[in-house]
C-alpha cells in the first residue's frame, strides 16, 4: 500500500492511542487538515510497510540501491551517509566553506575533517567547480574513508561527478554528494547531470528547488551498506506521516508526463527571459538559478535595486546576484523579473 492510501482508509477501531489529538482535537484551527491527517502505528495503519514500499518504487524510479526519505532536510541525510559509511577516527575530505552539515557530520561520527579549499570565479564573485586534480591530491596524500561534494553549489556551478568518483574508486574513498540544490536534475535532460547514479550517497532537498514541503528531502544510497541503520539513530520515533507522504507524491509528480513537462517550461520561460533581457548577463550554469550581473552595477548594487522594485533575491555577492526559481515559479513570476531587469 502507497502511503498516500494510508490516508483514504477509514478507521474502523476506536483508537486510545497516540497521538493525542486523534485527529480530531484542533488546538490550532488553522492547521484543522494536518492534525487530521497527522497518524501514528496503529493496528488500522501500517505506515512503517507503507513507508517502506514507497521508498522502494523510489528507489526504482531513481534507478539507485535504495532511497530514503528524509523529513529533517539534507542535513539529516549529510549525516545519515557520514554515519553510515565513516568510522571514529578515520579522514574524511570536505570542503572548507561547505554547509555547516558537513563538518557536523564528521563530528558526530567521531571522525577528523581534512579540509579542500575552492577558487573563485572573479568574473562572478562565485566559487569554481571543484578540481578534480585537488581532490585526487588530497587523496593521495591522506588516508581518506569519504569525500563529500557540493554539486551543485547555491549559484548552480556543477562539479565532474563522474571524474571525482573514479578518483574517490582508485583510492577506496565513499563519494556523498550533497545536491541539495538539484532534486530537479534526475527529471530533465537540459539540466546538469544528477549524481544519483554516480556517487555512493547523494543528498537532495526536494524543498529547495523541487515544490516540496520544508524540510523534505532524500537520501540515495550506491553502495553495499544499509544506511536505514544511521538514519535510525538520529531519527524520531514517531515520524509525521504527512510530511512523509507529500515525499511520495513529489517523486512521483517529478517523474510524471505533468512534473517534467512543468520542468521543460520552467527552462523554457527563463530561456525566454535571457533572450528577452539583453543587457543582462546571465551565468551559464544550471540555468534555474538566475545569476546575473549588470555592467556599471556591483552584485548588492543590482540586489538592492531589485529589491526596490519588488524582487528578492536569493543570494548576492559583490558582483552578481542569484535568484533562485523551482516548480513553484511561475511565468507571471518570471515576467515580472523581466520587466524590472529591463527597466533598470
Ligand atoms: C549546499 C547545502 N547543503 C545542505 C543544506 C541543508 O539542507 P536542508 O535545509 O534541506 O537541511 C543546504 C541548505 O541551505 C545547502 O545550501
Amino acid at each position: 500500500m502507497s502511503l498516500n492510501n494510508l490516508f483514504r482508509q477509514k478507521k474502523t477501531t476506536i483508537c486510545f492511542t497516540t497521538p493525542s489529538h486523534s485527529q480530531k482535537f484542533f488546538i490550532t484551527s488553522k492547521f484543522r487538515q494536518f492534525y487530521k491527517y497527522d497518524i501514528s502505528e496503529t493496528e488500522t495503519h501500517n505506515p512503517q510497510e507503507a513507508l517502506t514500499f514507497a521508498q522502494q518504487v523510489a528507489a526504482k524510479i531513481y534507478g539507485v540501491k535504495q532511497t530514503l526519505f528524509l523529513t529533517n532536510g539534507s542535513t539529516s541525510g549529510i549525516i545519515t551517509a557520514v554515519l553510515s559509511c565513516v568510522n571514529k577516527g578515520d579522514n574524511v575530505l570536505i570542503w572548507d566553506n561547505a554547509h555547516p552539515c558537513h563538518k557536523n557530520s564528521v563530528e558526530l561520527a567521531g571522525a577528523n575533517p581534512v579540509y579542500y579549499s575552492l577558487d573563485i570565479d572573479t568574473d562572478w564573485g562565485i566559487y569554481k567547480p571543484v578540481s578534480t586534480e585537488n581532490i585526487e591530491f588530497c587523496l593521495k596524500n591522506n588516508d581518506i574513508k569519504a569525500v563529500i561534494i557540493t554539486s551543485p553549489s547555491y549559484e548552480g556551478v556543477v562539479s565532474d561527478i563522474f571524474e571525482i568518483k573514479n578518483i574517490c574508486k582508485k583510492y577506496g574513498a565513499y563519494l556523498i554528494v550533497d545536491e541539495a540544490h538539484g532534486a530537479l536534475y534526475p527529471f530533465s535532460d537540459e539540466l546538469p547531470q544528477s549524481a544519483v547514479n554516480i556517487a555512493d550517497f547523494t543528498i537532495q532537498s526536494l524543498h529547495k528547488t523541487a515544490g516540496g514541503l520544508n524540510p523534505t528531502a532524500l537520501l540515495h544510497n550506491n553502495s553495499d551498506i544499509d544506511a536505514k541503520t544511521a538514519l535510525n539513530k538520529i531519527s524520531t520515533t514517531s515520524p509525521n506521516y504527512a510530511l512523509l507522504m507529500t515525499i511520495e507524491k513529489n517523486i512521483n509528480y517529478l517523474n510524471s508526463q505533468k512534473g517534467k513537462q512543468k520542468i521543460k517550461k520552467l527552462i523554457e520561460n527563463i530561456k525566454n527571459l535571457h533572450r528577452e533581457c539583453p543587457k543582462v548577463d546571465f551565468y551559464c550554469g544550471d540555468i534555474t538559478k538566475i545569476l546575473i550581473k549588470k555592467e556599471g552595477l556591483s552584485g548588492n548594487e543590482l540586489s538592492e535595486l531589485l529589491y526596490k522594485n519588488g524582487i528578492e533575491d536569493e543570494k548576492t555577492n559583490e558582483i552578481s546576484t542569484m535568484l533562485l526559481c523551482g516548480l513553484g515559479t511561475s511565468k507571471q513570476k518570471l515576467e515580472r523579473l523581466k520587466k524590472v531587469l529591463r527597466k533598470i
